[in-house]
C-alpha cells in the first residue's frame, strides 16, 4: 500500500515498538514508521474494538492515537521518530487529563 521513496545518505534511528526493535529513516514520523515495519493496527476502537491505522498523515483524524515513551494519547503523525523512542499501541479509550 505504502512505498517508501529512497533518499541515498540518510540517517537511521533505532526505536521499539511493541516491543520489537526496528531501524527506521530519522525525520520521519511515528505514524510512518508504523507503518513502513508493517504493523497492521496502532490501537483498537474503545466501543467495537475495530482495528485502527494512520488515515489523514496531517493530524486531523486521531485515528493514530498511541502510546509514546510512556504518553498515552499522542498523535502519531505529529510525532517525529527519536533514538531509543518506544512506542506501543493505545489501549483503551483517550483520556483528557484534568489540570490542577
Ligand atoms: S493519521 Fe490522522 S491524525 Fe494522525
Amino acid at each position: 500500500m505504502f512505498r517508501r521513496i529512497e533518499q541515498a545518505g540518510s540517517d537511521s534511528v533505532s526505536l521499539r515498538i511493541e516491543g520489537r526493535e526496528f531501524q527506521v529513516p530519522a525525520g520521519i514520523s511515528v505514524a510512518a514508521a508504523v507503518l513502513l515495519c508493517g504493523f497492521a493496527k496502532v490501537r483498537n476502537t474503545p466501543v467495537t474494538d475495530s482495528p485502527r491505522l494512520p488515515y489523514c498523515m496531517m493530524g486531523t483524524c486521531f485515528d493514530c492515537l498511541m502510546c509514546i515513551d510512556g504518553v498515552p494519547n499522542l498523535q502519531a503523525c505529529q510525532v517525529v521518530v527519536r533514538q531509543n523512542m518506544v512506542i506501543e499501541y493505545q489501549r483503551g479509550a483517550a483520556e483528557l487529563q484534568q489540570q490542577e
